[in-house]
């Protein structure tokens, strides 16, 4: 049987393990009906710490690069807090998002009809929220020069930072939008301030050229920032695909986020540039962190992971068709009031995570 493709596995730390596991059943749901994927498997965080005396070994980043699609668990816990820098096991992360040039944070906000009550949002408002926030990750004001803090000949500090965009940076990410857009709601609004700053000038003007050029069929607006910040809270579903800088991005993917109530149900991934053939560089990850006070209990929420996983059918393989199988298995598991307890509400019923899992498994059957 061909494989479609190989996938590097990175589980981590913490609740990472037992949620990963729920992604390796359904990759074996898939392979029993010969959509087969080479999982490989290695260490990253304080598990890496353990095994090779770093977060990220030099062979495991090997290895991401070669295979170039990783599903990532969590990093983190309380004992390496005493580490130096350099050997925490957050470093293992930004190492690897580093190493592999991913440039394009994708951070969707979505919201199972099940779940609309427990927005901080009125339900009507955010009801089948659909919407993906599109974030540079690489450039911008966190990494600009020059940067620092300097003193002053009278005694007072300067605080400096500086927000640095080339047209290449912004044409590859809005490159990366309207793809995204493509296969979505076709619709792209990109978000800045070219009323007061350079930078967004030269964004928007960007934005702009590329769209008459090369991505007519999609429909673009120009939005500034604050303004965005505002929709997103009063009407969120008038967007489709928002992309915009690393500091704005940063703000408003957590506003966004909000809207959908758990943290146990929010997806990412992270995209670099296309190589030879074509594709591109991803990494995929709940963007929950390793949730040590539930860890080892099994009672962690798996949804987050498996929607990652199904960003991987979907921007890695090609493979929408399964991806949105997967996406309304999970919708289905929560319309039938399976819960795990970060989502838990009256009238439910609680599962475990292997449960959840298992439900998610019997709906992909049942969509069959
Ligand atoms: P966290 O996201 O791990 O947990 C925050 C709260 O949400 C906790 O009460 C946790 O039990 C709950 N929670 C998170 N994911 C859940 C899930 N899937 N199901 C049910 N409940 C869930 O953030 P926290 O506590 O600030 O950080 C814990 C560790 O994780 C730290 O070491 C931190 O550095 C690390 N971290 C790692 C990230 C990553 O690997 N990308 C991201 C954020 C934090
Ligand atoms: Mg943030």
């Amino acid at each position: 049987m061909a494989e479609l493709g190989r996938i590097l596995f990175l589980p981590g730390d913490g609740i990472g393990p037992e949620v990963m596991e729920e992604v390796r059943r359904v990759i074996g749901w898939l392979d029993r009906r010969q959509m087969g994927f080479e999982v490989h498997e290695d260490s990253v965080g304080g598990a890496a710490y353990e095994k090779y005396g770093t977060p990220l070994a030099d062979d495991t980043l090997a290895k991401a690069l070669e295979i170039g699609t990783v599903m990532f668990g969590a990093v983190g816990a309380a004992q390496y807090d005493t580490l130096p820098f350099h050997l925490k096991p957050e470093q293992g992360l930004l190492r690897l998002r580093k190493e592999l040039g991913l440039f394009a944070n994708l951070r969707p906000a979505m919201v199972f009809p099940a779940l609309a009550e427990a927005s901080t949002l009125k339900t009507e408002l955010v009801e089948g929220l659909d919407i993906m926030i599109l974030r540079e990750l690489t450039g911008g004001v966190y990494f600009g020069e020059p940067r620092g803090i300097e003193e002053l000949p009278d005694g007072q500090k300067r605080g400096i930072d500086t927000q640095v965009y080339t047209t290449f940076e912004i044409e590859r990410i809005a490159r990366v939008g309207f793809e995204l857009a493509r296969k979505r709601g076709n619709k792209v609004t990109s978000v800045e301030k070219a009323n007061v700053m350079h930078t967004g000038i030269l964004w928007r003007e960007t934005v702009k050229r590329l769209h008459e050029a090369e991505y007519q069929d999609v429909e673009l607006s120009h939005m500034y920032a604050d303004n965005c910040a505002m929709q997103l809270i009063r009407a969120p579903k008038q967007f489709d695909v928002i992309v915009t800088d690393n500091l704005f991005g940063d703000l408003l993917s957590d506003a966004a986020a909000m809207a959908t109530g758990s943290l146990g149900m929010l997806p990412s991934a992270a995209l670099g540039a296309p190589d030879a053939d074509g594709r591109r560089k991803g990494m995929y990850e709940p963007v929950h962190g390793s949730a040590p006070d539930i860890a080892g209990q099994g009672i962690a929420n798996p949804l987050a992971t498996l929607l990652s996983f199904a960003m991987m059918l979907r921007y890695s393989f090609d493979l929408d068709e399964e991806a949105d199988r997967l996406d309304a298995a999970i919708g289905r598991v929560l319309d039938k009031g399976l819960r795990t307890g970060d989502i838990m509400q009256p009238g439910m019923t609680k599962v475990s995570t292997s449960e959840m899992g298992t439900a998610v498994l019997k709906e992909l059957d049942a969509s069959l």
